[in-house]
């Protein structure tokens, strides 16, 4: 029984983020939604996850209404489509901070309550794109292989401390991320997987549930429900 347990979720007015959420509240979990929009949780805070101070007051406010958090997932994110070449200062630092800064805000956030409690569960949302690379979009694969150096790394120095951190690595998913025309639902590279398809998002909030969960035998582990793109 779950009863009780506080999950933050970023990125949660939509896709992966949104999925998680629905999920972790049918395992009794309460939710606390972080994101640019309103979603559909216990507790819907919006926030931009590359605003540290704004992050930080979200989660204490998350603290005081609904208790001390036992799970966050990072899920806020966003895809853009440039050729290198042409990929800005300001792109290349937004993407950064919102995937990778977001990630690490959400972590900031949070870590010194689990410290306290002395336990707890991360699951950061990176991308197949961060194991295997990615041509127009190499400002988001680099991102995104920043997000699992940073997992792995605070896996270690979370550990002994009792708090799991781990990643999901989502190949192409069917959320909005992917919009109409999106290389990725080209039914001639859905033909080159393995799976023929798209991943599922109720995959990915699956394997995010059983990371948590399980969590007493994964760490800095990255699990990729990716329909055969990566073996
Ligand atoms: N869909 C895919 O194919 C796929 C594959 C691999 C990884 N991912 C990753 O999964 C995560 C979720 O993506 P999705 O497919 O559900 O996309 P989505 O567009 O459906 O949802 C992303 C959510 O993040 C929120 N968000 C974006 N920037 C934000 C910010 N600065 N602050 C707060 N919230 C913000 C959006 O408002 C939206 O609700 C992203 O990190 C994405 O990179 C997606």
């Amino acid at each position: 029984m779950t009863d009780g347990r506080v999950a933050v979720v970023t990125g949660a007015a939509s896709g992966i983020g949104a999925t998680c959420s629905r999920r972790l509240a049918g395992r009794e979990w309460r939710v606390a939604g972080l994101d640019l929009n309103p979603s559909h949780t216990d507790l819907s805070m919006t926030v931009d996850v590359a605003d540290r101070d704004a992050v930080a007051a979200a989660v204490d406010e998350i603290q005081a209404q609904l208790g001390t958090v036992d799970l966050l997932v990072t899920a806020a994110g966003y895809d853009e489509r440039i050729p290198v070449g042409e990929i800005s200062r300001q792109s290349w630092d937004r993407i950064l901070g919102v995937l990778l800064g977001g990630t690490v805000n959400a972590c900031a956030a949070v870590l010194p309550h689990m410290r306290r409690q002395g336990s707890g569960s991360i699951v950061a949302i990176s991308s197949e794109l961060g194991l295997a690379g990615s041509e127009d979009n190499v400002h988001y694969a680099t991102a995104k292989g920043a997000v699992i150096g940073f997992v792995k790394a605070l896996a270690l120095e979370c550990a002994a401390d009792g708090i799991a951190v781990n990643s999901v690595a989502p190949g192409p998913t069917d959320t909005p991320l992917l919009e109409d025309g999106s290389p990725w639902r080209d039914p001639a590279y859905l033909a080159t997987l393995p799976l023929r398809r798209l991943v599922h998002p109720d995959e990915i909030a699956a394997t995010v549930e059983f990371l948590a969960e399980e969590r007493h035998f994964f760490c800095g582990e990255v699990l990729s429900p990716n329909a055969g793109a990566v073996i």
